[in-house]
């Protein structure tokens, strides 16, 4: 798929972000009682442009849809399901990525993006203890698996989606880094 024009410009570095991908060579690091748990995951990713949004009469973000649907190669059931949005605010060039994981877990995070040759690099975090670019969990996850903090980098290069999740955990009385990383192909 090539990316018209007006989506660059409408888009900036998220316009690249459009289409349909899928990638099987997942590796998922959770929490286990004792240790953790290693699985490999094939999943698919589907971001669709939305236009804009205006707030306030003065804010424009331009906004994209996405879904992600993880399945476990082991079994082939879904293990993983997480919805959100990717925001581009072009008059501060900044990133926003919110996403709902049904744990009853929400995350909106910031960042940057930046380009390396025909690559764009995209960055972004959320911490607990930040009011905006923060948290939100039910009051059982905060007491038993409570998300402390989460960064994304994402690279996307043509028809090529790399990321690396890196999700803070407290749970089992302890820190827990939980991690998830996949390369994805565009298929539409
Ligand atoms: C590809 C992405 C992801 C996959 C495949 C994945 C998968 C898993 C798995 C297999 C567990 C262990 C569940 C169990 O013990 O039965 C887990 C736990 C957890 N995940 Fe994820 N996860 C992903 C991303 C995320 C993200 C982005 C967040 C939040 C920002 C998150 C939050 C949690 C939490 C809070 C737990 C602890 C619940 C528990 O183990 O009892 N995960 N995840």
């Amino acid at each position: 798929m090539s990316i018209s024009n007006e989506d660059k410009e409408l888009y900036g570095p998220l316009a690249n972000l459009i289409g349909i991908w899928e990638g099987d060579k997942g590796l998922d690091i959770a929490p286990e009682k004792t240790g953790e748990e290693k699985s490999p995951y094939f999943e698919t990713i589907t971001i669709e442009g939305l236009g804009t949004a205006t707030n306030a009469s003065e804010q424009t973000l331009a906004v994209l849809a996405y879904k992600q649907v993880v399945s476990r190669i082991s079994t082939g059931d879904v293990f993983h399901h997480q919805t959100g949005y990717w925001y581009w605010d072009k008059s501060t060039q900044d990133v926003l990525y919110s996403l709902l994981i049904p744990r009853a877990v929400a995350v909106l995070a910031r960042g940057k993006a930046q380009s390396k040759g025909s690559a764009q690099l995209i960055n972004v975090r959320a911490s607990a203890p930040d009011k905006n670019y923060g948290i939100l969990e039910s009051t059982f996850m905060a007491a038993k698996a409570s998300t402390r903090n989460f960064e994304m980098d994402v690279t996307v290069d043509g028809n090529s989606l790399q990321y690396t999740m890196k999700t803070g955990l407290y749970i089992y009385g302890r820190d827990f880094m939980h991690t998830d990383i996949n390369t994805l192909s565009r298929k539409r």
